[in-house]
């Protein structure tokens, strides 16, 4: 495969958008909200000095890393003048609260819900804190509170800790961070399994899209250029609820697996249904070169292997829709998730009241045709693969309907009555301006043009 060689400006992109978390990882969101644009301006200027491009990833500050985003009500506050900030695509105007129905954050994930201070609550900008060990996390998590010392009119409305727990897996047990996007310019060379380098404007703007088109943003190119969108997203998991579920499904702990993997498209160990569909076999995962090799179309159209309704090929269709309307390169995600909440012990199956859950920000150049485009067809529709009104069996609304379906032999198996494994507990558009944005925004007199 040849892969084009596009210069990308590494020194001036922040570093979470191309760089995978350390492991383990310790990491952290901080919201802030901002009541007044010059406070905020002084906050980011002492800030930007310890803010970690793609080209410092490497060789970070302290062993941990620190980037900054912001919603569109934050650069607001900031101070940028309305004509730019009309020029913003209008999921990242409005938030992600306003557009709640249409993402099917209805019934326990409606945003009258969500935590504090999701939901246009004061989430104006946020702090990105990654780590490699807990006392890099605390010293970053200083240099971002002592950025606010004697400041009025900026203040930190929200505090999650986050991280990738001992056993490397999210809450219900699946290893995860295996499948991503091979972007261009990133350096290397593509995994098997991802396929053609997908065009850095996919997730970066100031570069060529998979249109063909240069990704833009509005006002000047300094604002825009080097810098991307990320959904946010706090999601609530009852772990308490899919082991019940699992058990209730099988006659066996086999059984069980069996189910959980069917849901997911890949074993809990991480291992493919694609290459290994009767058995988990570990060993493959350990291997980057094929713990991901694999694609739909040719030997598993009708999803005997890997149900055509799982979590993974919802989200990631690969080459299995090229049949139909569906240009599945246009809807790519870049994912940067993370656990918050202690783990519901081994073999504990009532729940103990704790919040636990995943935080996952998901990095792509158009908010509408990406994130949003993924969640609303994708996650809670099925009829792009002939399953009506089926949602995605892990994260999907449940309100349509509540069944999943599967081929097994000897025959077809359709398991009823899911209830709702998550809940939405909050999101947020971001903007994560370049650098050179952070600068410029930083020196802005107010209501510029
Ligand atoms: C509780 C919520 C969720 C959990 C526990 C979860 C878990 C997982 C796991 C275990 C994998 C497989 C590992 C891998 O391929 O790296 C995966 C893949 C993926 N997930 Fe999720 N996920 C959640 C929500 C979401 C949401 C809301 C989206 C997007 C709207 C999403 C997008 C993706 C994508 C794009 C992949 C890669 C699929 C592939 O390339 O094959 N996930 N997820």
């Amino acid at each position: 495969m040849k892969v084009r060689n596009v210069l990308l400006e590494l020194d001036n992109i922040q570093g979470t958008v191309l760089n995978n978390r350390p492991m383990p990882y310790f990491g952290a969101y901080v919201a802030f909200s901002i009541e007044d644009a010059t406070a905020a301006r002084t906050m980011l200027k002492r800030l930007i000095p310890r803010i970690t491009s793609c080209a410092d990833w490497a060789a970070p500050k302290q062993h941990a890393w620190l980037n900054i985003a912001f919603t569109w009500e934050g650069l607001r506050r900031l101070g940028l003048s309305p004509d730019i900030l009309e020029g913003f695509p209008v999921e990242f105007r409005q938030g992600m609260a306003a557009r709640s129905a249409f993402l099917g954050d209805v019934g326990r994930s409606d945003p009258s819900l969500w935590d504090f201070p999701h939901g246009n609550n004061g989430f104006h900008a946020g702090l990105l804190v990654m780590a490699s060990t807990a006392e890099g996390r605390e010293e970053i998590l200083d240099l971002g509170r002592h950025a606010l010392d004697g400041l009025d009119g900026i203040e930190v409305t929200a505090h999650l800790s986050v991280g990738v727990p001992p056993t490397m897996r999210e809450h219900f047990g699946f290893v995860d961070g295996i499948s991503r996007p091979f972007i261009e310019g990133q350096g290397g060379e593509p995994l098997p399994g991802q396929g053609e380098p997908t065009k850095a404007g996919e997730f970066i703007l100031g570069y060529e899209n998979e249109l063909g088109e240069l990704a833009k943003g509005p006002g000047p190119e300094v604002l825009w250029r080097n810098g991307t969108y990320a959904a946010i997203r706090k999601i609530y998991q009852d772990v308490a609820a899919f082991r019940t579920y699992l058990r209730q499904s099988a006659s066996n702990a086999a059984g069980e697996e069996k189910v959980a993997a069917k849901m997911m498209g890949r074993w809990r160990s991480g291992c493919p249904l694609a290459l290994s569909p009767d058995v988990d076999d570990p060993t493959i995962v350990d291997d980057p070169q094929r713990n991901n090799a694999f694609a739909y179309y040719e030997d598993d159209l009708n999803g005997a292997k890997t149900p055509v309704g799982c979590h993974i090929r919802r989200v990631n269709p690969r080459d299995g829709l090229q049949d139909t309307m569906a240009y599945a390169r246009l809807h790519q995600l870049l994912r940067r998730g993370a656990a918050y909440g202690p783990l519901l012990p081994e073999g504990v199956m009532a729940d103990d009241g704790e919040d636990r859950g995943i935080v996952l920000a998901l990095i792509n150049a158009n908010p509408g045709r990406q994130f949003e485009f993924v969640q609303s067809q994708w996650v809670n529709d099925g009829d792009f693969v002939s399953q009506g009104l089926r949602s995605d069996p892990i994260v999907g609304r449940r309100d349509r309907s509540d069944d999943f379906a599967f081929p097994d032999k000897p025959v077809r198996r359709r398991l009823t009555g899911l209830p709702d494994f998550t809940a939405t507990r909050g999101g947020e558009h971001v903007f994560l301006p370049s650098i050179s944005a952070l600068k410029w925004l930083s020196q802005m007199q107010g209501n510029e043009a």
